[in-house]
């Protein structure tokens, strides 16, 4: 399957169930390695970034198996490969092997990760936190080297709070030799959460969800299971979606609601009215989009990473809007598609203005990046006739099955 069709929809009704997160089990992979045994990993999404993740694992001679949303990895005979280009190139989050690797073998080979084409995604802040923990870092031809006679443990103030950085830096500290305090660290839930499966492995962090991380190295952490917390991205994309067409939804298996606060208000800024009972939210709309001013930042503020579907979004609206995203440097890669649809869109610098009152026309369309390409499946919600969404193999990274998901609420939605 290589496209989504979608037909324009008058309403939506029905329940979805929010997969396991990504951004949260693919770091939860890579820290496995730190320890030897049988790690099982509960409500895993079954994407293919995973996918790839299992296989990068397998080169290292991990054991991997991933079924029914149940990924168990066996790290109990793993020894060190260099890891392939091809593979790495493929995955952004392959980056976050770095520390693991190092930790468990001393030195590491990899091809610079890849993944979404969101501006320039540097990984300096790894490289120099890295090499502060006494790592020789090379780079040639597109080939990462790092070696080390011990990581050292030591103080390093992140110059950006990067979710990956503090993500490798953390995972390499809890083996380091001494004590290593890290400070401006990431707060995402994704660093929560891995901080606390690393603990469950045997690591010895304070701070956890504090702007500062005190890691005291250990020799050996043993393997541990893990229950993954919802996608709070997908739950996201379907609640700012709920404002665009009269609805009744239920979003199933939100058992806690601590990191998505700031979805909710803005969901209940542009029109969406939300009760939450027991792990549902039900969220019922009429509609009618609001438009205002918006602004991505780092947690808790609104995520980045919906910021297309804001965009795809806010074009109902009778009202101007105005968002500015705040993370990265080329997140308007939807701008282009969105005009072919009719949408009235400026951009000025970090800031992209939306006209309201614009009707959407289906067209074809194409995705170029994972958040980018579920926010066009929204767009062609609204839009006149069908819109069909090609190279959907970026959207399918993260999103399990978007078309179950939409079909689940009565849209007319197929692969093709
Ligand atoms: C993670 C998420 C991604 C989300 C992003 C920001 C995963 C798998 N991905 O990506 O979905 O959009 O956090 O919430 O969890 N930067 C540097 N140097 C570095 C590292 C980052 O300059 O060494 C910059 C980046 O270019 C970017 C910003 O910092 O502008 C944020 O990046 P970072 O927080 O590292 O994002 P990721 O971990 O790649």
């Amino acid at each position: 399957m290589k496209a989504i069709s979608i037909r324009k929809t008058e309403q939506l009704r029905g329940n979805i169930t929010i997969q396991g997160s990504k951004n949260t089990v693919l770091p939860i992979m890579a820290a496995t390695l730190l320890g030897s045994g049988i790690s099982v990993i509960y409500n895993c999404p079954m994407i293919e970034d995973v996918v790839i993740m299992c296989k990068l694992l397998e080169c290292l001679h991990a054991k991997t198996k991933l079924e029914n949303h149940v990924l168990t990895i066996d790290t109990r005979e793993v020894s060190y490969e260099a890891l392939p280009y091809e593979l790495t190139t493929k995955l952004r989050s392959s980056v976050l092997l770095l520390g693991p690797i190092l930790a468990r073998w001393k030195k590491v080979q990899i091809g610079v990760p890849g993944g979404c084409a969101i501006g320039l995604r540097p990984i300096d802040i790894h490289l120099d936190g890295l090499a502060r923990m006494n790592v020789d870092i090379g780079c040639c031809d597109g080939i990462l080297t790092g070696d080390t006679s011990h990581l050292q443990g030591c103080d390093y103030h992140l110059r950006f709070a990067s979710v990956g950085a503090t993500e490798n830096l953390v995972m390499a500290a809890t083996v380091a030799s001494g004590r290593t305090i890290l400070r401006g660290v990431a707060k995402e839930p994704e660093i929560i959460e891995l901080c606390n499966y690393l603990i469950s492995m045997g690591a010895l962090i304070e701070g956890v969800g504090t702007d500062t991380l005190i890691i005291k190295g250990t020799s050996v952490l043993g393997a541990a299971d893990y229950c993954n917390v919802y996608d709070r991205i997908v739950a996201g994309t379907y609640m700012l979606m709920a404002a665009m067409v009269p609805c009744e939804i239920c979003l199933l298996g939100i058992d806690d609601i601590r990191y998505i606060k700031n979805i909710i208000n803005v969901a209940a800024e542009l029109g969406v009215n939300i009760v939450r009972r027991d792990n549902c939210l039900k969220m019922q709309s009429v509609g009618k989009v609001h438009g205002g001013f918006f602004r991505t930042g780092i947690f808790p503020e609104f995520p980045t990473d919906l910021l297309p579907v804001l965009i795809a979004v806010l074009i109902q609206s009778e009202e101007d809007s105005v968002i500015e995203e705040t993370i990265f440097e080329n997140r308007f890669s939807i701008i282009g598609e969105l005009r072919k649809m009719g949408a009235s869109l400026t951009v000025d610098d970090n800031r992209v203005s939306v006209q309201g009152g614009k009707h959407l026309q289906g067209h074809t369309v194409l995705a170029t990046d994972l958040r980018q390409g579920a926010a066009l499946v929204v767009a062609g919600l609204l839009g006149k006739g069908y819109t069909t969404i090609t190279n959907i193999s970026y959207i399918q990274r993260g999103y399990e099955d978007i078309v179950r998901d939409l079909k689940a609420l009565g849209v007319s939605i197929e692969y093709v």
